[in-house]
């Protein structure tokens, strides 16, 4: 489906299960998602590993045929013990063109290095956290996000109001004073999809009416739930789905997830991640 000619917020009101799979397709059939992030202890003394194992983790269980998962900067872990399917890569040793990329859920500082080349070349891109965090302070990187959308390679960002307010140049406040405004200003200055998370996310893009996603309550207020949602988004990309397409379901999905969150169970990311396939 072209963008653009999509039903408008179709996804609103279907069930939001995973599409049934083809009996005859195989793993290649589902795509590749690569996370890049996660900076290791060294840097700072800040290991933040975890964010990128748990975008990971939700692009496993939301239906990624492989994922692989760059840390940046870690001299330490190998592998994750409890994921042994995520596959540990180097960043040289990403073919960037063929992949889903979903880049700077805890990334660190060490995330600029490598970001010019992600933006430039990555077949599909999600950007989150330290990756927003740092393009909002180089106009250069802006404009290579502004160049994908004229590429036609689809992006999708997903910024907390703090990190809205940064590329936008504004106070947090002024963001959540018109959340629907701020996030049409981030997809039109961007050239992308935009998800502007919270209570209430917004989704925009430059062509459309933005649109409110009605699932998701507090629980979801515990840290890395952005993660997971992350390498949602990414998961549907690398499925073929649109970015307007991927970005709403995995927003509605993962609300979702937590409106049918068992009672006397603990919402943790990890347990989240591990749940979102429906
Ligand atoms: N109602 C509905 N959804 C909510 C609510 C709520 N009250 N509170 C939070 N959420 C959802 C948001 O919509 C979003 O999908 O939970 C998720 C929280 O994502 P983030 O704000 O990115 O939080 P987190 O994953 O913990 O990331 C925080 O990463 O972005 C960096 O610098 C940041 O270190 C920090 C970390
Ligand atoms: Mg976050």
């Amino acid at each position: 489906v072209e963008p653009g000619h999509e039903p408008p917020n179709a996804w609103l009101s279907g069930p939001a299960l995973p599409a049934p799979r083809a009996h005859a397709s195989h793993k290649g059939s589902y795509g590749d998602v690569a996370v890049v992030g996660g900076e290791g202890l060294a840097a700072r003394g800040m290991g933040m590993a975890g964010a990128a194992l748990l975008a990971a983790s939700a692009a496993l269980h939301s239906g990624a045929g492989r994922v692989l998962v760059t840390l940046l900067d870690d001299g330490h872990l190998q592998l994750d013990p409890q994921q042994p399917e995520l596959m540990l890569r180097r960043f040289d040793a990403l073919a960037l063109e063929q992949l889903t990329m979903v880049c700077g859920c805890g990334g660190g500082q060490a995330i600029a290095h490598v970001l010019p080349e992600v933006i430039s070349r990555a077949a599909r891109l999600v950007l989150d956290a330290d990756a927003l965090n740092t393009i909002a302070t180089q106009a250069a990187l802006h404009a290579l996000v502004v160049a994908r959308g004229q590429h036609g390679q689809p992006t999708v960002i997903t910024p907390h109001p703090l990190e809205a307010a940064r590329l936008l140049g504004l106070t947090t406040a002024e963001v959540q004073a018109d959340r629907l405004d701020a996030a049409q200003q981030l997809a039109d200055q961007f050239n992308c999809v935009a998800v502007l998370k919270g209570s209430g996310t917004v989704i925009a893009a430059p062509d459309r009416v933005p649109a409110i996603n009605p699932t998701g309550n507090a629980r979801l207020a515990t840290a890395g739930t952005g993660d997971v949602l992350a390498g949602m988004v990414g998961a549907h990309l690398a499925a073929g789905a649109s970015a307007w397409r991927a970005a709403s379901e995995a927003v509605y999905q993962h609300g979702q997830a937590a409106d049918v969150w068992p009672a006397g169970l603990a919402l943790t990311a990890s347990a989240l991640a591990r749940r979102v396939g429906g």
